[in-house]
């Protein structure tokens, strides 16, 4: 009893890992393209002599279509004209996709018959898509970081920040976004004994033949507290004022039973107007100032 059961059991695993179809053999492979290049895609090694039919089976996206020849006969399409087939000057036949586009994407299946049998392959073709490199420097309200990301890139990018200090913290975060592009960021974070000189993110991608880098330089963004002292109690002085103004506008309108859409219109004038007056007297870190505000008047908190 026990050992038909061990049979069946061991039935049951050799017919769920071998090929249902004797002759079929499924093979996979994946193939990466940049947009706006020529695909070509190879199935079988063996020319047309051999060679009974050619079947493309194309899924993209939602979009099906396929493209089918006998040896002797003529091309069926329901793809795109972009999409043919293709003699190799050695004899094979391949598929052309020309000008790669990103609803190129798909899976690709290709079957052959030929003279002594059958083959099937499934062919993962994907886009090459650059990424956009960008850092900044960001803190959490205790601790600095210089923040590195390489987003809408396809494969994902990697990236790391190379600093002069050793043993840095740095930790990367892989996102993939809705398009199938990713977003790869390194945060850095800055050690407090670390005020100036230039970090840089370095980047490495496929559609690149170098690394890449971008740089920070950390003194140029680091105002004197007199300025970041100046500009908080500035600011904090201006949009108090402003509150007082802007509640007194409003009071005055509720008086008069007017709407307060003009009211709306005019808040917002005032309010554009000071956040320039800001930047003009820190022209390219005003977003870095207000970060080391908050920094610097905490760690004047604690520190006290
Ligand atoms: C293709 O087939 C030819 C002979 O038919 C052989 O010389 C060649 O190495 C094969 N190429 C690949 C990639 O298998
Ligand atoms: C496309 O083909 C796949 C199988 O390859 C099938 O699952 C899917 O339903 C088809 N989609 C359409 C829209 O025909
Ligand atoms: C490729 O070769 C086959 C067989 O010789 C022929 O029928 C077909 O027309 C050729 N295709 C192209 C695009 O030249
Ligand atoms: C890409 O394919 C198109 C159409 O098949 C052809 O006209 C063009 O010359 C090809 N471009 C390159 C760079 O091979
Ligand atoms: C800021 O980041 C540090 C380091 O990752 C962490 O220990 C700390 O809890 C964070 N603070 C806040 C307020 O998120
Ligand atoms: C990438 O991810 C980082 C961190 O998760 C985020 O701050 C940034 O806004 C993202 N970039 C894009 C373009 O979504
Ligand atoms: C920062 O301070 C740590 C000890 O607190 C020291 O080991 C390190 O060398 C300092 N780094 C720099 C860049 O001065
Ligand atoms: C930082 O980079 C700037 C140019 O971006 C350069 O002028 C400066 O000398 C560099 N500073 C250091 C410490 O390398
Ligand atoms: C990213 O880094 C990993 C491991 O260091 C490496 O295997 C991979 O090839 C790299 N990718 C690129 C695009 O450089």
């Amino acid at each position: 009893m026990a050992s038909s059961w061990i049979l069946f059991a061991i039935y049951l695993l050799t017919s769920l890992t071998t090929p249902v179809n004797g002759t079929h053999q499924q093979y996979k492979r994946s193939e990466l393209f940049k947009l706006g290049e020529n695909a070509s895609l190879s199935c079988i090694n063996k020319t047309w002599n051999q060679i009974i039919y050619i079947l493309w089976r194309v899924s993209m996206n939602g979009v099906n279509c396929s493209i089918t020849k006998e040896a002797h006969g003529p091309v069926y399409s329901s793809c795109s004209n972009r999409v043919t087939l293709y003699n190799k000057t050695s004899g094979e036949s391949q598929l052309h996709i020309a000008h790669f586009q990103l609803s190129d994407e798909g899976t690709y299946h290709c079957e052959v018959a030929y003279n002594h049998g059958n083959y099937l392959l499934m062919i993962a073709v994907n886009a090459i898509v650059s990424p956009v490199l960008s850092a900044q420097l960001y803190s959490n309200g205790s601790h600095r970081f210089a923040v590195c990301s390489a987003h809408g890139g396809k494969p994902a990018a990697n990236v790391s920040w190379e600093v002069w200090w050793s043993s840095p913290t740095i930790t990367v975060q892989v996102r993939s976004e809705a398009d199938t592009s990713s977003n790869i960021t390194a945060w850095l974070e800055l050690p407090d004994n670390v005020t100036r000189g230039n970090i840089s993110c370095i980047a490495t991608h496929t559609s690149w033949l170098d690394r890449r880098s971008v740089t920070l330089n950390l003194n140029e963004k680091q105002p004197s507290n007199v300025i970041v002292l100046l500009c908080t109690v500035g600011v904090t002085l201006g949009s108090g004022l402003l509150l007082l103004i802007a509640t007194k506008f409003l009071y005055n309108m509720r008086k008069m039973r007017i709407c307060s859409k003009s009211n709306l219109s005019q808040n917002t004038d005032s309010k554009s107007a000071q956040s320039q007056e800001v930047e003009e007297v820190e022209p390219y870190a005003s977003y870095v100032q207000r970060v080391n505000s908050i920094y610097n008047s905490s760690a004047d908190l604690y520190g006290s």
